[in-house]
């Protein structure tokens, strides 16, 4: 996955690429590059590429003094390697043979290899190992055989021969003033003002620019002209998308005084809680939904329900998972998304379907609930990104308003999704008559206490470094919890190792004994979520299994708990709330404590390696 960027129209276009690209970092930053046409017919175009991302990018466009002046029409990429190491000649835009059209994409093309070996028959030049070149030179040949067709017919028709996910940007130095632009599942944004025409991976990165939004949609291209905008279908039908105007706060991308994203990020998880669980309650004692097309009566007929989803978001899902089978009755399934699609599942018009997604552009996850919807389940999204793919395509949406987040590592909308998912399990549990609607009143009410308690969490961060120093030299970490804490304690290894770059794991602590309980040696560092629940017994149990083998033990406690105080090397205290609610505040000194090994090892909390925030290849 990668981030893409293009503009027709203005005036500083390098500056517009450029600060849009950076913008785009949080989807990868193997390599940048860009590309712009001259302001006159058929001159050549010019291309600047830094395998080091968008910042070494700036520097190599500042200092470069052979940028065509005047240009007002380019096309800006961010890289995620997928085929082909991150360098400066996998970096895109990349150029056909006569150098006169340049191209970005962001996706996988499928049938890369083979249609290498067909143009490479045909005599043209391939420079990259990457699956996108093949495009340029395809739609090379194709203006060649048709050149009446312009660059939009030879696009169609080039992508007619594609497998694949793609978002692509084309430009060529016979049509200045024009991109053209496509896609399939990869997303992609067009914005317009009177004199520009602009598109990109997300909306973020336009907002100074404009405020109208198109979106397109898959299997349609776009023809960018300054001031205006043509899509047509694959088959070449016109199509009038509608105009968006988006009320985003820009500054609220910024990082307001933080060393970094991720806590900026992690600071406003309150705020994040309290803006999801904002007038969910209706004065008749109903819980509002964001968009919900789905009846109560279907609602009520559902007799399964599955969650899918990636990376921190499975995580809020598995939570999840025992609030709804404990309010609502109704059996869970979860999986991973990218292994729910494959797997076959069983699925009909009484399965629920509930894809978990910060972005709502995971392209996992949205194929998985593609898949879903094949089967006639209802699908249900709980995203952060309002029209994102996913939500656009599912029957009903539940908002987590935590902000844009631009640290890779989810945070604030890690906990707003556990938020989102309690909300919704009271709901299922009210209208399928499992809780009385003043019970699901009482645990509503319960939950505003979280933003505070959240507050409280993070207010320790100061104590939390000082844990992490003391084990900062240790090479690897056991995490344990049981229940609702089995989760907690995966995400605290996750955020660990996408952070610091240590290994670490999570496992249920009853599941130790029968196998991991064999890596525990005298110094092993375990963290155990210990907060009371009705399996504290048994966690501290399980806790003296591996002291009583030499481990370090850390433990989350409840404030005050001596008892647990008792049994730990060191402890990282959290305020008591409802156990059903716990992984919102228990996670938090988990977030802490990689936070700040991250920063004890020198390393970048907002762009860990080989990572990208949004992912959108399989
Ligand atoms: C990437 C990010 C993770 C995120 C996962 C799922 O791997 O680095 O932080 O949890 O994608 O993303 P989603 O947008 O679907 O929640």
């Amino acid at each position: 996955m990668c981030g893409i960027i293009g503009i027709t129209g203005g005036e500083e276009t390098l500056d517009v690429l450029l600060e849009g690209l950076a913008r785009l970092e949080y989807r990868g930053y193997d390599s940048a590059g860009l590309a712009v046409l001259p302001a006159t017919d058929g001159g050549p175009l010019w291309r600047a590429r830094a395998a080091n991302g968008t910042r070494s990018l700036e520097d190599l466009v500042k200092r470069t003094e052979d940028a065509p002046p005047g240009s007002s029409t380019g096309i800006g990429h961010t890289r995620w390697a997928t085929h082909g190491r991150p360098s400066e000649a996998n970096a895109h835009p990349h150029v056909d043979c006569t150098g006169q059209l340049a191209l970005v994409h962001n996706g996988i093309i499928e049938n890369h290899l083979e249609l290498s070996d067909e143009l490479v028959l045909a005599g043209h030049h391939l420079e990259s190992d990457t699956d996108t070149e093949v495009l340029a030179h395809l739609i090379e040949s194709e203006l060649g055989t048709h050149p009446e067709a312009g660059l939009v017919g030879a696009v169609r028709e080039t992508l007619r021969r594609v497998r694949g996910y793609f978002a692509i940007a084309v430009i060529h130095s016979g049509e200045p003033d024009l991109i053209v632009a496509a896609r399939r599942v990869s997303p992609l944004v067009m914005g317009l003002t009177e004199t520009e025409a602009m598109l990109a991976s997300d909306i973020p990165a336009l907002l100074g620019r404009t405020r109208s939004f198109l979106l397109l949609e898959d299997d349609q291209i776009a023809e960018l002209r300054p001031g205006s905008i043509r899509v047509t279908t694959l088959d070449g039908t016109e199509v009038i998308p509608p105009l968006r105007t988006v009320d985003y706060d820009l500054d609220a991308a910024r990082k307001d005084g933080y060393p970094d994203y991720m806590s900026k990020e992690m600071h406003e998880q309150p705020m994040a809680v309290a803006n999801t669980l904002l007038d969910r309650l209706l004065p008749d004692g109903t819980l509002a939904l964001d968009e919900v097309r789905i009846s109560d009566d279907e609602l009520r007929s559902i007799d399964k329900v599955f969650i899918v989803a990636c990376g921190s978001s499975y995580h809020a899902g598995l939570m999840a998972k025992y609030a709804i089978e404990h309010w609502a009755r109704l059996p869970v399934e979860i999986d991973i998304s990218s292994e729910f699609r494959y797997r076959d599942p069983v699925l009909d018009s009484r399965t629920l379907v509930i894809g978990v997604s910060q972005s709502g552009e995971t392209v996992d996850t949205l194929q998985a609930l593609r898949e879903a919807r094949r089967w006639n389940a209802k699908v249900l999204v709980i995203s952060n990104v309002v029209d994102s793919s996913m939500t656009r395509e599912a029957d009903a949406v539940l908002y987590t308003r935590a902000g844009p987040e631009i640290g890779v590592a989810s945070t604030k909308t890690h906990l707003a999704q556990i938020t989102a998912l309690e909300i919704l399990a009271l709901y299922l549990a009210q209208t399928r008559g499992t809780l009385y609607p003043h019970e699901a009143r009482e645990f509503l009410d319960a939950m505003g206490a979280l933003p505070d308690k959240v507050e409280t969490a993070l207010e320790r961060a100061a104590d939390v470094e000082v844990v992490a120093t003391a084990y900062r030299a240790s090479p690897s970490f056991i995490f344990l919890g049981r229940h609702v804490g089995y989760p907690v304690a995966l995400e605290g290894a996750l955020k660990l190792k996408e952070l610091s770059y240590l290994w670490a794991e999570g496992f249920p602590a009853g599941e130790l004994k029968h196998g991991p309980i064999a890596v525990v040696e005298p110094g092993t560092v375990v963290i155990g979520v210990a907060t009371r629940t009705h399996l504290w017994e048994k966690m501290m149990a399980n806790v003296a299994e591996v002291k009583s083998r030499g481990a370090t033990v850390v433990l989350v406690a409840n404030d005050g708990d001596e008892e647990t105080e008792r049994q730990a090397d060191a402890v990282l205290w959290v305020p008591e709330t409802h156990q059903l609610f716990s992984p919102i505040v228990d996670v938090v000194p988990l977030q802490l404590f990689a936070y700040s090994m991250a920063r004890l090892h020198g390393l970048d909390v907002d762009r860990p390696r080989n990572l990208a925030k949004v992912v959108t290849v399989e």
